[in-house]
């Protein structure tokens, strides 16, 4: 992280001023400190070069389940819920909420029917008018699209919306943005066509630019004039998303402050499925969007229009520069098992979505990644096999079938399996298996020491979920946090059989929480991070540094720390000591660091401390930043360093080494 990036850190944090007794106390020589310390710890630390290690530049990454809304109503801009009609199912007439009729039953009949121009999702929406001028209310009548709890619209932002339309009469339609009750409208246009210019589907589009903002904005559609129109496939996106790409901008640097060095998609149990015809398709999330049929996600329990699909996985993982995860069905569900004997579509559904990332412009599933804008190639070099699957039946027979296809046909590819292989041996080839862990504040905290026992050789560990849950986590507590820094911390000692781990799961949508707790909760407006979200900051410059040898001697059990060297962006030389202290007592640490080639450059050093004065505390959308790091310089930095340890707290000394030529110069 360069030091304009600590600065906008610094600045995103919001720091504030903490009292003293919060301060972390560092002197050079055993100064006063104003918090009694009841134990101390000494931490060595070698910075040497030679007896380093190095971390690998994947450990730590994100996974991102469509869960809680996280991608539909999430990540994923697009403000319409439901926008081509098909969440009802196929069948008509269907229920075609949220969508909602403006008018009453004597002016107006709103209904589904199987009408649309796309094959693949059948249903569109037909409104007809019964009432002309001065008969109709003076609202008009039609239907409105309240989008995922409220659209987010802003004074002066664009928005393109796209629509399709049929009728049989000429049209005078307004169509809106408004604030959440429709009575103030913030953009409006009018549709004036003739009969023959709508009478076939029309694509209609244009930019919507709000002269006022709502955060419980909606789209309407309205009309003083009798007559019978259809509706199909309602897009309304902001025009600024995440690196032109659609993804929200607010929600996406959240993750890109992280500094992702994977993305496991696109879920877990959302990729296995209640039923096997509910799981994740992904030919049926690429190409147009008008043509994703959408699906009913049924262990979650909502519809996604499927707008993130496929591509846009890939396309998110490069803009993160992120290597992309790709967990693929199996053939197995939570309830189904596809026989071994009749695996062999499924595996080859598993090729062609490799070729679509990574094949040709030219061969069939690579042609139609260029069409949707990408004539290169993805870089996709990981793809686990199912989730959570091992032991079902037919898994183990379907994950071979997979494996020997996939590494005939791209042998550089990395295959994760379901099956854990800690403590045990695989019965099956592999190069990472999967590990998920959910537990308790004080189990997390102990299995920080889990991977010191794993056999050094064989796959490599991906501990794809981890996270503290129910009564220590609440909605995501400091307590959680400080235990998960501690696992991370044995996750980083053992990286030599850990290669990769992400947190789980990433996403929250306030206003749909299936899963508790989350790291980063947001609604249509707002975002904060809980503090396991915060705490994963203090890991971003992990993967790719060099692990210093770090060991405590000390009274207290409750301590967990690590040392890494690391290089900025601007290429300085950078050394951190993390230090998580579980426990309820300050703790008086000596740090005692050897083999420092180059001295400290103190002003370019900070500590920054995540803690709160209660260990249940939680973030919230009335105080995001009730628990967040807090940074001050690093006075009087030197190779033995004292400071009083916060209880319950995860600190970080971040110093800058002095340019060697700088050095030598003294
Ligand atoms: O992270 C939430 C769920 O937990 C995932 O879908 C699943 O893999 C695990 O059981």
């Amino acid at each position: 992280m360069s030091w304009q990036g600590i600065m906008d850190f610094k600045k995103r944090a919001q720091f504030v001023l903490v009292h003293a007794l919060f301060v972390v106390c560092i002197t050079a020589n055993y100064g006063v400190c104003e918090l009694k310390a009841n134990k101390s710890a000494t931490l060595s630390v070698d910075a040497s070069s030679q007896s380093g290690r190095k971390i690998p530049d994947t450990l730590f990454g994100i996974f991102f389940e469509e869960i809680n809304h996280a991608g539909a109503g999430g990540i994923w801009a697009e403000l319409v819920s439901n926008r081509g009609f098909e969440a009802g199912g196929q069948n008509t007439p269907s229920d075609f909420s949220p969508w909602t009729i403006i008018g009453d039953e004597t002016t107006v009949s709103v209904g589904t029917d199987r009408t649309s121009p796309f094959k693949r999702n059948p249903v569109a929406l037909r409104v007809q008018s019964n009432c002309d001028a001065d008969a109709c209310p003076s609202t008009g009548v039609g239907v409105y699209n309240p989008g995922y709890w409220g659209m987010n619209l802003e004074n002066g932002k664009g928005y393109k919306l796209i629509f399709h339309i049929k009728s049989l009469y000429s049209v005078d339609i307004s169509v809106s943005l408004t604030n959440s009750d429709g009575s103030q409208t913030l953009a409006t246009n009018n549709i004036v066509a003739s009969a023959s210019d709508v009478s076939d589907w029309t694509k209609v589009q244009f930019e919507f630019v709000p002269t006022g903002s709502a955060t419980g904005g909606r789209l309407q559609f309205i009309t003083r004039k009798k007559g019978v129109f259809w509706l199909d496939q309602v897009s309304l996106m902001p025009m600024d998303t995440y690196m032109g790409h659609g993804f929200r901008k607010d929600l996406l640097s959240m993750v890109a402050d992280l500094k992702p060095r994977f993305l496991r998609f696109p879920g877990g149990c959302y990729v296995e499925g209640e039923r096997l015809w509910n799981a994740f398709r992904w030919t049926a999330a690429v190409g147009p969007w008008e043509e994703r049929p959408g699906h009913f996600g049924d262990v979650w329990n909502y519809w996604s229009d499927d707008g993130l699909g496929y591509f846009e996985f890939l396309q998110l993982a490069e803009d993160l520069g992120a290597a992309p995860v790709w967990v693929i069905n199996n053939g197995v569900s939570h309830q189904d098992s596809v026989n071994t004997a009749n695996i062999a579509s499924w595996v080859k559904d598993a090729l062609d979505s490799i070729e679509f990332a990574r094949g040709s412009s030219d061969s069939t599933w690579g042609s139609v990644r260029a069409s949707m804008g990408h004539p290169e190639p993805f870089t996709l070099k990981y793809m686990a096999i199912g989730n959570e699957d091992c032991g079902k039946n037919y898994y183990t027979g379907n994950y071979l079938k997979f494996y020997s296809a996939i590494k005939n046909a791209y042998p550089d590819m990395k295959i994760i399996t379901n099956c854990n292989a800690l403590g045990t041996t695989l019965d099956h080839p592999a190069d990472y298996y999967d590990f998920h862990t959910y537990t308790t504040a004080s189990s997390m905290f102990s299995q920080k020491n889990v991977f010191n026992s794993a056999k050094r050789s064989g796959p490599k560990a991906f501990v794809s979920e981890y996270a503290v849950w129910q009564s220590d986590a609440g909605k995501g507590s400091l307590l959680a946090s400080l235990a998960e820094a501690a696992f991370l911390i044995g996750l980083e000692t053992n990286s030599d059989v850990v290669e990769m781990a992400s947190y789980a799961p990433l996403f929250v949508n306030d206003n749909d929480r299936r899963w508790n707790p989350d790291a980063i909760v947001f609604n249509s407006s707002h975002v904060y991070g809980t503090p396991s979200y915060w705490m994963q900051q203090y890991f971003r410059e992990s993967g790719g540094a060099i692990l210093n040898p770090a060991t405590i001697q000390s009274d207290s059990s409750s301590l967990a720390a690590s040392a890494i060297t690391w290089k900025s962006s601007d290429n300085l030389e950078c050394l951190k000591i993390k230090i998580v202290n579980f426990g309820s007592d300050a703790v008086n640490l000596t740090i005692s660091m050897s083999g420092l080639t180059n001295s400290i450059d103190t002003p370019n050093s900070f500590t920054t401390v995540l803690t709160s004065s209660n260990v249940m505390d939680e973030n919230s959308f009335s105080n995001p930043t009730k628990v967040v790091p807090v940074q001050t310089p690093l006075t009087n930095a030197n190779s033995q360093m004292h400071a009083v340890i916060q209880p319950h707290s995860i600190t970080s000394f971040d110093m800058a080494l002095a340019q060697t030529s700088y050095a030598a110069d003294m």
